[in-house]
């Protein structure tokens, strides 16, 4: 029975801090089954008991999930005293303690970042075994040909030493007026710098990259860089059970 001391339960929440969630309860603004609560240490059954904050019900939720349309910049980490971090770019509602970017993308790079509080969720969606695509645009310096889409698809070899799993490349347009060709990379695994690396094995450098799927689930495109929502649960089903369909 998931069972929760008051305070840990509003605090794990995101309704303040320890000390914020004190006065409020001694100002009587929470309610526990229509009475009014203010025994922090009062333990809630988060399945059953009725918890209303300032006259609103409070729906549990153990855990969280958000896309980020990461903007250039930010830094994919939770904490960082120099640098504005993903984590500092959530709007206040949306913040709860626990959340941390599942993954990394490049300060440089833009696109879907999951931000969570789920650590098994954020490790199956990262680990290879596990298969989740995560598909990216980027510019290139200079076109791919045949032969390099083949070798991406075969397992490219990078820094002389580490072949990649099997990936997929797909051309979409020269565009020399910014700076070279438009392409679709699709990989399993998330290793330091991952494309760009496979790209400088290939001779070309990236000029742009940003993610726009993870597994079954396609970054809204409503949401400007910096901007994040909350994801519904068959959205976040969506991560795990496929991939999207590349019709482009
Ligand atoms: N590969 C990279 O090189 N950078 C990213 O940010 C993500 C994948």
């Amino acid at each position: 029975m998931p069972v929760l001391r008051l305070d840990r339960m509003l605090s794990g929440q995101g309704i303040g801090t320890r000390k914020e969630i004190k006065e409020i309860l001694s100002g009587g603004s929470v309610k526990v089954n229509g009475k009014t609560a203010s025994c922090s240490a009062m333990k809630i059954n988060t399945e059953k008991d009725e918890v209303c904050v300032n006259g609103s019900p409070l729906k549990y939720k153990e855990h969280v999930y958000i896309m980020m349309n990461k903007p250039s910049g930010a830094i994919s980490a939770s904490d960082d005293p120099r640098t504005e971090t993903v984590i500092d770019l959530l709007p206040q509602s949306l913040r709860r303690p626990g959340l941390f970017p599942a993954g990394r993308l490049d300060r440089d790079t833009e696109g879907f970042m999951l931000i969570t509080d789920d650590g098994v969720f954020a490790h199956n969606i990262l680990s290879p075994k596990k298969h989740v695509e995560k598909e990216y645009t980027a510019v290139i310096d200079s076109p791919v040909s045949e032969e390099e889409i083949y070798r991406f698809e075969n397992g490219l070899v990078i820094d002389g030493d580490f072949k990649c799993l099997p990936a997929k490349l797909r051309l979409l347009e020269c565009d020399w007026s910014n700076g070279g060709a438009r392409v679709l990379i699709t990989i399993h695994e998330g290793k330091f710098h991952q494309i760009k690396r496979m790209f400088k094995a290939l001779g070309h450098e990236v000029l742009y990259l940003k993610r726009t799927a993870m597994g079954g689930l396609r970054l809204d495109g409503s949401l400007l860089p910096g901007e994040a929502r909350e994801l519904m649960p068959e959205e976040v089903d969506l991560i795990t059970s496929g991939n999207v369909e590349v019709n482009r």
